[in-house]
């Protein structure tokens, strides 16, 4: 601590002490990193949180995998977390569920570069692919509450259990069938949650729900104003 902070901290406390004694008052409330509040674009928000080590995944990551797509899109998919190739690419979804979920938004006239943007709640890929730790999440979640506040979307697509139940801050034990067909909110904006499409690539029982779910988000973006 420098003198400055010094004199800074003894001004504090003094004037803690005329207001209310020798009690001292220190909230507790959770605060905001300046990036979080202070980029106007997502590229300028990129920017300024590609370099993160706020928790130890970023240590190990070959690449930070911050999200991509339309700037404006009216549908945001967000899954877990990246995998191998995304962490090698520094794209999300480019794997082989990647390109099975492009295949699902092309059904429904879509395209990551046309009214979608795809992320995940964590930027860094978890050892062998291990689902997100809660403490990883509370770090990484506001990146993913911001890109979201820049673009504004109609509607959150979580793809996959994980992504729901992290999203919507539920039991850990919760299936994905006792998800779908809701509308959940998310700090404000709709969510739905349906299939991941890896779990589409393990099992052909999964395709059918998962296109009526794709029907079903086709129609909410289109009625909604
Ligand atoms: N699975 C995810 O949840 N996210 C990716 O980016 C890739 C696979």
């Amino acid at each position: 601590m420098t003198s400055n902070n010094g004199n800074v901290v003894e001004r504090y406390l003094r004037q803690n002490r005329q207001l209310f004694g020798d009690e001292i008052y220190v909230s507790f409330e959770p605060v905001q990193p300046d990036v979080i509040v202070g980029s106007e674009s997502l590229t300028e928000f990129e920017e300024s949180i590609h370099d993160c080590t706020r928790c130890s995944l970023g240590e190990r990551r070959t690449n930070f995998v911050f999200g991509v797509g339309d700037p404006n899109a009216d549908l945001v998919c967000v899954g877990e977390a990246p995998g191998a190739d995304e962490d090698a690419q520094g794209v999300p979804f480019v794997g082989r569920a990647g390109r099975l979920l492009d295949k699902i938004l092309a059904s429904i006239n879509l395209s990551r570069n046309n009214n979608v943007y795809i992320c995940n709640v964590l930027k860094c890929r978890p050892p062998n692919n291990r689902d997100p730790l809660a403490s990883e999440v509370e770090q990484c979640e506001p990146y993913l509450i911001r890109q979201l506040d820049l673009i504004k979307p109609k509607l959150i697509v979580a793809l996959g259990r994980v992504a729901a139940k992290t999203l919507l801050k539920l039991d850990s034990n919760i299936a994905l069938k006792d998800l779908r067909n809701k509308q959940h909110d998310y700090y404000g904006t709709k969510l739905i949650a349906t299939y991941h499409p890896a779990a589409l690539l393990r099992s052909d029982r999964f395709k059918r729900p998962t296109w009526e779910d794709f029907k079903w988000i086709r129609s909410i973006l289109s009625t909604e104003g």
